[in-house]
């Protein structure tokens, strides 16, 4: 199956802008063909001190390879499963046809190939992940190390002159021979990994334990920041450094939003900008706080303990010039509150979504294409659920009635313990069927999660 956008929608999304006023049409170069291979399959890698570990990794890599996309690229990736089990590749957060989502509705069975096509639209840029998303094996495949970023970037980047880091945080837990600790759901940890999630003791940026990174006095640099976790929230801090946030999971912000720690939920993507306040020579952490996101029954005994998660080393030249933030980054059209057609109410109780588990051959919702909707995620449990939609960036409109400080472009929302969040998202392409969820995988993978059905209006 290869589900190729028509020609005609192609060069209406690449050469015919404006064209229909006579105006010269400025010529914009044809999409980029990106093409690449993809494989998933068992290794065995060094990821702590002194052990090897068995491993599920992309391209033999944890993180897998970190793809790069253009807005406007023509991207065709060859995957091929070289797991003992079924899996499937999903592209955490682009707006792409249901055929290329790679959720648990499109498994590749073991052995097996696919060709995931899809096209990267103007507006796309942004940090993005990808990760198998298997019927109850999600949270197992991405303990093993299937997970890895995407980077998609915009011709007009306003921000493109800034130097950038990338950094994926993710946790985990190992036996004492080295081994991913999956404990048996028969097990107390077993237990309390289904109930919180499961949190490793060992974190990791890039796969790397407390790597560090290098900034020369004065300087500003750009991290987009991935949160791969299975179910750890990180509130991450720079002592001494106040952090400006650009941008989230759909891409940019309008402005700037200083900030002096960032919460950042499983699933959830950022970008900062770190300025070098420091003096040439020094050094600071970036720690994660202490965040309180369990029910009391389960919570870590060293959870209100705060973590290093990488160091900031300054190097000894002298400071350079600081380089000027622009005021304004992108423009983000307020999606419409009057075109709403319809409004949909989830609720989120521990393990459940509107008092049910998952059924993959029941449609929870049905929308319709081109519909603006709101929807209302209400959390009645004792903690955080975040909340995540397939295919579509939504917009944040209140959080417990108070309305969300700025617009943004948003795929998760971490909704609170007893808080009710609403967001307003428009279906203006893609029909199909697209998964809804918790984020914490050990949740989804015990079925909570739903189904949307997006339909073509009827003539
Ligand atoms: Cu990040 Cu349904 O997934
Ligand atoms: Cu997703
Ligand atoms: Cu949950």
């Amino acid at each position: 199956m290869r589900p190729l956008r028509s020609a005609a929608a192609l060069a209406a999304l690449f050469a015919l802008v404006g064209a229909s006023d006579g105006a010269t049409v400025p010529v914009r170069p044809a999409p980029r063909l990106v093409e690449l291979t993809l494989t998933a399959a068992p290794a065995r890698l060094s990821l702590v001190p002194g052990k090897t570990t068995d491993v599920l990794a992309f391209n033999g890599q944890v993180p897998g390879p970190t793809l790069e996309f253009r807005e406007g690229d023509h991207v065709v990736i060859h995957f091929h499963n070289h797991l003992p089990e079924a899996t499937s590749v999903h592209w955490h957060g682009l707006h792409i046809p249901v055929s290329a989502d790679g959720s648990a509705l499109h498994p590749v069975g073991p052995g097996g190939s696919y060709e995931y096509v899809f096209d990267i639209l103007p507006g796309a840029a942004g940090t993005y992940w990808y990760h198998p998303h298997p019927d109850h094996r999600t949270g197992y495949q991405v303990a093993k190390g299937l997970y890895g970023a995407i980077i998609i970037r915009a011709a007009d980047d306003p921000l493109a002159a800034i130097p950038e880091k990338l950094l994926v945080l993710s946790d985990n837990r190992f036996t004492p021979g080295g081994e991913v600790d999956l404990p048996g759901p028969e097990t107390a940890q077993g237990e309390i990994d289904e109930e919180n999630g499961r949190e490793g003791d060992v974190l990791f940026v890039n796969g790397k334990i407390m790597p560090t990174i290098s900034i020369r006095s004065g300087e500003v640099q750009r991290w987009r920041i991935v949160n791969a976790s299975a179910a750890r929230v990180y509130r991450l801090s720079l002592a001494g450094h106040e952090l400006l946030q650009v941008g989230t999971d759909g891409g940019l912000f309008e402005h700037p939003v200083p900030l002096h720690e960032l919460v950042l939920a499983n699933g959830e993507r950022a970008e900062i900008l770190v300025r070098a306040t420091g003096a040439p020579g020094s050094r600071a952490a970036l720690r994660t706080l202490p965040y309180d996101r369990y029910v009391l029954q389960t919570r870590p005994a060293n959870w209100n303990v705060p973590r290093d998660l990488l160091t900031l080393q300054y190097s000894d030249e002298t400071p350079v010039a600081p380089v000027a933030v622009p005021a304004r980054l992108r423009a983000v059209p307020a999606l419409d509150t009057t075109k709403v057609t319809a409004r949909r109410y989830i609720v989120f109780s521990q393990g459940l979504i509107n008092g049910k588990m998952m059924d993959m051959h029941r449609v929870d919702e049905r929308g319709r294409l081109g519909a603006t909707e709101i929807w209302q995620v209400e959390n009645v449990v004792g903690m955080d659920h975040p909340f995540h939609l397939h295919g579509f960036q939504f917009q944040v409109l209140d959080r417990n009635g108070v309305p969300e400080p700025f617009r943004a472009w948003k795929d998760m929302i971490n909704v609170r313990k007893h808080e009710t969040a609403r967001f307003i998202v428009r279906f203006d392409d893609y029909p199909g069927r697209w998964m809804y969820h918790c984020h914490i995988l050990d949740h989804e993978d015990h079925g909570m999660m739903g189904i949307l059905e997006v339909t073509p209006t009827r003539r």
